[in-house]
């Protein structure tokens, strides 16, 4: 019977391979050479049923850079003639995707917090949630949750206050968000990870214990719970949020495109169904919203803006909306640069600094330049690992080097920070 099974799977996939749809979900990692195939690339990924993991919209591919295209099997074989048809060079990055899933959602929800191995794996919006509370209630004198807001599904917007046990005088603070795009899970783990490195370290690690002394500092684990739920239950790839406009034929707003800043111009996407789209108007989605109305009453003393999101390990800083350089530049640069020595010393991995626009691709709307703005004078967002190898799937095994070297980052940053007068 089996046998009988196989003889019959492959004389179908020998004879007219078109009919067999292959097993598994990959993805693709293309390059384009010429600009006729960067026209086809990007037909190919608004077309076809596939979900651009790098860059993050069409309209930012461009030649000889690297895409990666999540093609689900149901379009596998239609694609991948369609690239080999046209000569355009093409590897599989990812054969299994299913198979990685299972082990980035393997075991989640054994065992009490305590146990460290519950920072190096990934976790459900709801264990979230909970954790979020257990360590409230644990760490009473150092971590206060604060409710800043909720999604457009309802579901809360809370953020945890760190502070040290000593100096009442008036402090400064700084912001952490994670989790504003979905599927970038790495993002979520790094927040909590950040938090319980914070509350076991202080008063053990000078580093730590100097920054929180002098700053406060609030930490938003999940900015997009709804879109993070539906990664969990739906669909792995989910970019966005949730919202439905009512005239838009598609669901979901990127938030990072949602902001006040250059809103909605070049490298964003007026169109509700793209993966870039940016809402009915600057802050049109309620977790954008909240956390500007947070930051905005808190402008005075916030001084570090710090936006985690995930892959190509990058360490940007404003401006990404336009090509204009910010007016301290050079010591953003300079702070970039210590971070990503350290990272490289410590950890012996490669990460790009420099401002977003002129480092990756023009994205106007984001938060970290809208904060910048704000008069948030020090202002980041981080992309964590990888470079591609896993992508959004990042297993399991990589989150703690993946957290540690970007806690380095922050560290390195926060210090030089809290030392300003
Ligand atoms: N990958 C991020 C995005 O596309 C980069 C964010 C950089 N900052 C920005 N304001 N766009 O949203
Ligand atoms: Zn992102």
């Amino acid at each position: 019977m089996r046998f009988l099974l196989i003889l019959c799977f492959w004389t179908c996939f020998l004879i007219e391979n078109h009919k067999c749809t292959p097993e598994h979900d990959q993805v693709l990692s293309i390059t384009a050479k010429t600009e006729e195939e960067v026209n086809i690339l990007r037909n190919v990924s608004s077309e076809y049923e596939t979900v651009l993991w790098q860059p993050a919209a069409p309209s930012y591919i461009t030649a000889n850079k690297e895409v990666h295209l999540f093609v689900p099997a149901s379009s596998l074989v239609t694609v991948k003639d369609l690239l080999n048809k046209q000569h355009i060079s093409h590897q599989v990055l990812l054969q299994n995707t299913q198979e990685l899933i299972e082990k980035q959602t393997a075991n989640v929800s054994s065992d009490p917090r305590s146990s460290m191995s519950y920072y190096e794996r990934y976790h459900p919006l709801e264990d979230i949630y909970l954790w979020i509370n257990r360590t409230t209630h644990q760490y009473p004198d150092m971590v206060q949750p604060i409710l800043i807001g909720s999604s457009f599904e309802k579901r809360p917007l809370w953020v945890l206050k760190l502070s040290g046990k000593r100096g009442n005088q008036p402090k400064r603070a700084m912001w952490i968000d994670c989790g504003i795009h979905a599927r970038e899970w790495i993002s979520h783990a790094f927040c909590l990870w950040f938090v319980q490195y914070s509350v076991d370290f202080y008063n053990q690690i000078p580093d730590m214990t100097e920054i929180l002394d002098s700053m406060d500092i609030y930490v938003l684990p999940v900015m997009n719970p709804d879109g993070y739920k539906y990664t969990w239950t739906k669909n792995r790839m989910w970019r966005k949020n949730r919202s439905k406009h009512p005239g838009n034929y598609c669901t979901g707003t990127d938030l990072n495109r949602n902001f006040d800043a250059n809103w909605c111009t070049m490298g964003s996407s007026h169109r509700s169904c793209d993966d870039t789209y940016c809402g009915l108007f600057p802050e049109s989605e309620p977790e954008a919203e909240a956390v500007a109305n947070f930051l905005r009453s808190h402008k005075h003393d916030m001084k570090l803006y710090l936006s985690i999101h995930s892959y190509s390990q990058m360490l940007l800083f404003p401006y990404s909306c336009s090509y204009q350089e910010a007016a301290n530049h050079n010591e953003l640069n300079e702070m970039a640069k210590e971070a990503a020595m350290n990272i490289r010393r410590y950890y012996r991995n490669q990460y790009k600094y420099g401002a977003g626009a002129k480092t990756i691709y023009l994205a106007p709307g984001g938060s970290d330049d809208w904060a910048y703005n704000l008069g948030i004078e020090y202002s980041f967002t981080f992309e964590l690992q990888d470079m591609g190898r896993y992508g959004f799937l990042l297993p399991p095994e990589l989150i703690s080097k993946a957290c540690n070297e970007a806690l380095t980052a922050v560290k390195t940053i926060a210090l030089k920070v809290s030392r300003k007068t």
